[in-house]
């Protein structure tokens, strides 16, 4: 790996994974679910984590979010060794985990009622948010009342409510159909822009990596590494004007699917 590659320039980066290691007991046997991974993400930047199913990308982000414990190595974030979760670093998943007796202001606002943030001050802040997202207007509106997509937006809107110093996304976009996928990508891309805000980003579908990130860790299976990390000189900003079928992006996914060579079919269930 190039100075490069490890890193886009000299300062200090956010947050840095030092020898990373996780050993799970599984059936009484220990199983190695992540070796040894050295990884870091610079201030503002947007980063993905790629491999395929199992080969340990939630885990990587539930040890950055403090939600598991690494079995060897260290987690620092902002100069400081990370245990345990905190409002700083903020969550969004797959299942997007909205309370539905709330409306989609009050669900932006439960990290700020948690800190006791006072009630106006609150509401200021979730309904800024909510315009980040692209969400004016649907304050009152009920969880049930909107798309997936825009559930999925307030989710966003809520992680950003608490000024996290990194928003960590696992698969964010993987229960939505393709074409809500792909407006998530350019809103995520958008929020990126407007508000600075530190990413990282775990997937399993390659085009989407590639849309989205400066750099890609890609990760091995069995046991769970880090392969490689590739810096993504695609230019921004790519919403507007990236085509998927441009020779840039296809020699990107070449790259990749060439990393992957040696895994067999059943291991690399990538979307490409
Ligand atoms: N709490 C746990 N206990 C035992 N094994 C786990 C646990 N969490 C994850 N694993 C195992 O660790 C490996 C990596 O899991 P995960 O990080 O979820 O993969 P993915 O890359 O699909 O997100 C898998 O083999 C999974 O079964
Ligand atoms: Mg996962």
């Amino acid at each position: 790996m190039t100075v490069d590659e490890m890193s886009m320039s000299n300062k200090e980066p956010l947050l840095e994974l030092k020898g990373v290691s996780k050993v799970f007991n599984k059936e009484g046997k220990d199983f190695l679910a992540l070796e040894n991974v050295d990884l870091s993400v610079e201030e503002g930047e947007f980063v993905c984590i790629l491999g395929p199913t199992g080969c340990g990308k939630s885990v990587t982000l539930q040890i950055v979010a403090g939600l598991i414990e690494q079995t060897a190595g260290s987690v620092i974030l902002d100069g400081k060794e990370e245990h345990g979760p905190g409002p700083h670093k903020g969550m969004v998943f797959q299942e997007y985990a909205l309370l539905p007796w709330r409306n989609v202001l009050e669900n932006v606002e439960i990290g700020l009622e948690l800190k006791h943030v006072p009630r106006r001050e609150r509401r200021s802040i979730a309904k800024e948010q909510l315009a980040t997202v692209g969400l004016e207007g649907t304050e009152h509106q009920q969880v049930h009342e909107i798309s997936v997509g825009m559930r999925q937006r307030v989710a966003i809107a809520r992680a950003l409510a608490n000024k996290p110093k990194i928003l960590l996304m696992d698969e964010p976009f993987e229960a939505l159909d393709a074409l809500t996928k792909e407006e998530m990508q350019i809103q995520i891309l958008k929020v990126w822009e407007k508000t600075g805000t530190t990413i990282l980003f775990v997937t399993h579908d390659v085009d989407e990596a590639i849309f989205l990130s400066d750099r890609i860790c890609v990760m091995d299976i069995n046991p769970g590494r880090l392969k490689k990390v590739l810096v993504n000189h695609l230019p921004r900003p790519r919403h507007d004007c990236m085509s998927r079928t441009d020779k840039e992006f296809n020699e990107m996914r070449d790259e990749i699917i060439a990393l992957y060579s040696s895994l067999k079919d059943e291991e690399l269930d990538l979307i490409i």
